[in-house]
């Protein structure tokens, strides 16, 4: 057990990066909480190799006019400061007494959207009342459609401006590091927002028998069928997080989906999948604008954002980041990351000679091999 340290109450001048809350964050959680948040799938490579970053280097162009520079970006109506939003995490209050009511703070201080977990650990209403801030909702689908309705009429009542409906984790990843640190959940920490609602486990098998196969419950998992009645019915656009795979990104443009997220789910789910800068290009290809893309995973420098649009999307999710400067810092914490992240944004679209997001195309970016 790590002696857990309280919140910081001022930013200490030595945090100059996104990943230098990462020791601060460590300080003030218990061994528990930081299994979840850093941990992933099995032996965690895909978590080293969405950190990596991108296989390009951002090629320098000079001279350019850059009097008019802007980072503002337009997205299906609605105009944001910056393309940088946060990704749902679940729990939050593991990272902090406030959990998430500080992060979406933090987030309307920059005034960037704040994507809340269906598993938050704060409901709907109090976020929206404690953060005048643009808010989105991230769901996984449930068989319960009449639960479904009123979530989604809460939502709409709340403000929140988007569903992201998470699709890339029907079953739970094999995280090796929570199972080791026996990771459950403490009693004052739920997700609220689910309270009375019907929500399907994996079920607990013995030994000898199928541990998924066989039980009946990949029968409850959602199809792109029960994907597009959803989206039908849903009153808000609906983009769809978790695509990985150039045909699910046709699907989903097929399905109605108002975009998607190109996300290996911080790699929590497939040790082995491909990480968002490797499929980027290809989703990209195959979408060819009809609709937005989103990435996440291992966004850790503006100079990240910066390939992530330079490889075709619109924006990017950050997750771990906020989440260990929640910890560390609360809110002023969480802003203080956004506020560091557009900087180097900033900087590297000057130095790339980019004055409008437009202008990041794949020809900013220099291929290594
Ligand atoms: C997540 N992520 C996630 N995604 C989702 O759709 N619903 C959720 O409730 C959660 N919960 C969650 C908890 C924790 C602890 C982590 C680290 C991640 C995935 C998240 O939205 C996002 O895809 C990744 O976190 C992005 O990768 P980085 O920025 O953490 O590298
Ligand atoms: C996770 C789930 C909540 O990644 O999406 O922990």
């Amino acid at each position: 057990m790590t002696t857990m340290l309280p919140p910081l109450t001022s930013i200490p001048a030595e945090i100059v990066a996104v990943q230098d809350y990462v020791p601060y964050a460590y300080e003030r959680m218990s061994t528990q909480a930081w299994a979840y948040f850093s941990g992933g799938a099995a032996d965690e490579q895909l978590i080293r190799r969405n950190e990596a970053g991108s296989p390009y280097r951002i090629w320098p162009r000079v001279l350019n006019d850059l009097s008019h520079a802007s980072t503002q970006l337009h997205l299906l109506g609605q105009t944001y400061a910056f393309p940088i939003f946060l990704a749902p995490v679940a729990y939050q209050k593991l990272a902090h007494a406030e959990g998430e009511l500080a992060a979406a703070l933090g987030a309307a201080a920059m005034q960037t959207p704040f994507v809340i977990s269906m598993q938050a650990s704060q409901t709907i209403e109090a976020i929206a009342q404690h953060a005048p801030g643009p808010q989105w909702l991230q769901w996984y689908w449930q068989p319960d459609e009449a639960a479904t309705e009123l979530l989604l009429q809460r939502a709409v009542a709340a403000g929140v401006q988007a569903i992201v409906l998470t699709v890339d984790a029907p079953v739970n990843g094999i995280r090796n590091t929570e199972q080791r640190a026996q990771f459950a959940l403490p009693d004052q920490v739920a997700a609220v927002n689910l309270k009375g609602m019907q929500i399907i486990t994996p079920p607990v098998v013995g030994a000898g028998q199928s541990p998924l196969f066989g039980t009946g419950y990949l029968a409850t998992r959602p199809t792109w069928h029960e994907v597009a009645h959803f989206i039908k019915q849903s009153p808000l656009p609906v983009f769809l997080k978790g695509i990985l795979h150039p045909l699910d990104a046709e699907q989903a443009v097929q399905v109605g989906a108002a975009g998607i997220v190109v996300s290996n789910h911080g790699g929590r789910v497939l040790d082995a999948a491909p990480t968002a800068w490797e499929v980027l290009p290809l989703i990209a290809q195959a979408v060819d604008q009809r609709i937005p893309i989103l990435m996440d995973g291992g966004i850790r420098r503006g100079t990240d954002v910066f390939a992530a649009l330079a490889l075709g999307a619109q924006a990017v999710l950050i997750g771990r980041p906020y989440v260990y400067a929640l910890a560390a810092a609360g809110a002023a914490g969480v802003a203080h990351v956004l506020h560091i992240l557009r900087a180097e944004f900033e900087v590297a679209m000057a130095l790339a000679g980019c004055a409008q997001l437009a202008d990041i195309k794949r020809s900013n970016l220099m291929p290594m091999d």
